[in-house]
């Protein structure tokens, strides 16, 4: 383990900006991470997961440690269930491929998010009608002031809609270090409800799917939407989609009758802000160094050597923009440093 000193952190974060860490270590091992807590000189630490749910707006003065402790265990199995360990430097899509080989259901709906094991409970990630809370079963993380581990059960961790303690009472308090999902290894049940799940199927000629198969079309839906980080700087959904009352929902509908919704609850609908932020104008928006991708107005991208405060200041100008037309506040889902 070694502390090195103005590393650039292009690499580290999916949204390609380029930021400055004044002190970085990777640790590899719990022991090392905890080392890390001890060093008097740097009191405060950032960690990194993937690198997939920031936004960096200006250089690092704290220490930054990438968490890289890496390794997948079974720690208990029934005939119809296994509980899977992973550790939070795994990465996500690699581990959900790892389920997929032993044919352990649960995750396949979630192929493909970019991101590791460590930061997936943190906003509760979702995709094509599944969320992590749907299989998860623990977490261990370190308080960083006791420095011990403490194990949080699937209630303890109170998800919501990309939400849970981690971005409230726990934020800051705690370094997630593995995560335990429940899985199913028999008579899996498959979530093929989800629109485009049920066409991909189609196209892909498959009548009855395996956990594989929807893995497969979960791919396809994201490729064709989702631009790939390795080819244009992007973090995801930039905005969580606005969960706004039936009342606001039916005064939009006066305007626009053809906004869509999913129902949240008896007097709660979500909108998709991707529909909002298309009917805006911004679908596509090309500012030079950043824009809007093309296929999915959710999506903030990086066309090369965008600077972070640019994409911030960018997405205020889509938040006032919303607010104006529609009315409605968006938020957005993105971390913003
Ligand atoms: N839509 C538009 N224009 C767009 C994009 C979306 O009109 O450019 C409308 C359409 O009505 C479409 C609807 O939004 O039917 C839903 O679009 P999509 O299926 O792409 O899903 P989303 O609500 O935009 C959410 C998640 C994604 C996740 C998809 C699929 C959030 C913030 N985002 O997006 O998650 O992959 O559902 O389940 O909830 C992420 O969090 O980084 C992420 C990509």
């Amino acid at each position: 383990m070694q502390i090195q000193h103005n590393i650039a952190l292009k690499p580290y974060n999916t949204f390609g900006i380029d930021a400055v860490a004044k002190h970085f270590v990777a640790v590899s091992t719990l022991e090392d991470l905890v080392a890390v807590l001890h060093l008097e000189q740097y009191p405060e630490i950032f960690i990194l997961g993937g690198g997939s749910n920031i936004l960096l707006t200006k250089d690092l003065d704290t220490l930054v440690v990438l968490n890289q402790i890496k390794g997948i265990e079974i720690v208990s199995e029934s005939d119809n269930e296994v509980i899977v360990k992973a550790n939070a430097g795994e990465n996500w899509h690699n581990f959900v491929l790892w389920c997929l080989d032993q044919d352990f259901g649960g995750l396949e709906n979630l192929s493909l998010i970019p991101g590791n094991v460590g930061t997936s409970p943190i906003q509760n990630i979702g995709a094509y009608g599944v969320e992590l809370k749907d299989v998860f079963y623990s977490c261990e993380a370190l308080n960083l002031q006791t420095k011990k581990i403490e194990t949080f059960n699937n209630a303890d961790c109170k998800f919501g809609y990309r939400n849970s303690i981690f971005k409230h009472e726990a934020k800051g308090k705690y370094i997630i270090t593995s995560v335990s999902f429940r899985l199913s290894k028999t008579n899996h049940t498959l979530h093929t409800n989800y629109g485009a799940i049920t066409s991909e199927l189609e196209s892909l000629g498959v009548s009855n799917p395996t956990i594989q198969d929807v893995s497969k079309a979960v791919i396809n839906i994201r490729n064709s939407k989702l631009p790939n980080p390795k080819d244009m700087g992007n973090s995801g959904s930039f905005f969580k989609n606005p969960v706004i009352s039936t009342q606001e929902y039916n005064a939009l509908l006066a305007q626009f009758p053809e906004a869509p919704c999913y129902k949240v609850s008896d007097n709660e609908v979500k909108v998709p802000a991707g529909w909002l932020i298309e009917k805006a104008g911004f679908k596509g928006k090309n500012m030079g160094q950043y824009g809007v991708h093309k296929n999915q107005a959710l999506v903030l991208v990086n066309y090369g050597n965008a600077k972070g405060e640019d994409i911030f200041k960018f997405s205020q100008l889509i938040q006032k923009t919303i607010l104006r037309i529609f009315n409605i506040h968006i938020e957005s889902e993105v971390n913003i440093l």
